[in-house]
């Protein structure tokens, strides 16, 4: 089974344990995998004399697991200019930040929250990195958004969901009329979403030889199942994994009515 082009290798190894085991499964598998790179939390790194030292986390170390979403995002924002997002299940990829006025960060991890209540780190780690006269504005939320969250209902005009779970089951109610929702396949999430009557696809994500884009031709090409049969939402939630489709992309952009 092969991973989509342009994954970087944890992100591969992590989608083929989601098309294997369902994305429960896998959220353990990244757990490792992260923390074996010495980008996760308060976990420890063994240098080259073998001597092992915590590593702080931070989106710099965890940039060099996943890579730099950043252009990815200032794609959104130059396509369809959101100003507040709400990105769930965000681990520390602040890349959003870069490119959208105001993100809210949510995870239930412990140590994420521990790196977003150093904010002088954030703000550090964001210097330089975002457009000129730009004041990003960064808040998170710890918690399991599978239960209410605090944060207002339809209070978002974007909804990231990557390789984090069935969010828009769960997420939907914050975003507003006429938002967007940017979700891959990872854990069935796009799938589930593509199943949605009330939302559109309005653009694919393609990430290729460290090149993102956003495109909104042929869309009618995309979300086309190999396997009618299996496009069920109920049937993708029991198996945590997105479906198979005849033309893939990195992820989607669907627009709520
Ligand atoms: C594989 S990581 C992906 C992180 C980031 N979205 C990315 O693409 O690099 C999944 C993250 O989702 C978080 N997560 C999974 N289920 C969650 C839930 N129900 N509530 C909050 N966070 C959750 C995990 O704690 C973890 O940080």
């Amino acid at each position: 089974m092969l991973a989509p082009a342009g994954l970087p290798d944890s992100h591969a190894r992590w989608w083929y344990m989601s098309a294997r085991s369902g994305w429960i499964s896998a959220v353990m598998y990244w757990y490792k995998a992260v923390t074996a790179q010495g980008g996760y939390g308060s976990s420890m790194a063994t240098s080259s004399q073998g001597n092992r030292r915590a590593v702080k986390v931070s989106w710099a170390t965890y940039r060099e697991s996943i890579g730099d979403r950043s252009p990815l995002f200032a794609e959104v924002a130059r396509a369809w200019a959101p100003k507040r997002a709400l990105y769930a299940g965000s681990y520390v990829d602040l890349s959003p930040a870069t490119a959208i006025p105001a993100v809210t960060f949510l995870d239930m991890d412990r140590r994420a929250a521990k790196y977003f209540a150093e904010s002088d780190l954030v703000a550090s780690e964001l210097e330089g990195r975002v457009a000129p006269k730009q004041t990003p504005e960064v808040d998170f939320v710890q918690g399991v958004y599978t239960a209410p969250l605090d944060v207002p209902e339809q209070g978002f005009d974007l909804l990231i969901s990557l390789y984090a779970g069935p969010v828009w089951d769960h997420c939907q109610q914050y975003l507003v009329s006429g938002g967007l929702l940017l979700a891959n396949t990872s854990h069935g999430d796009a799938s589930i979403a593509a199943l949605d009557p009330r939302l559109t696809l309005v653009g694919v994500v393609q990430h290729r030889d460290g090149v993102w884009t956003l495109s909104d031709s042929a869309l009618d090409e995309y979300l086309i199942p190999k396997k009618p049969a299996l496009a069920d939402a109920d049937l993708i939630r029991a198996d945590g994994r997105g479906l198979s489709y005849t033309k893939r992309a990195w992820a989607y952009l669907f627009q709520l009515e």
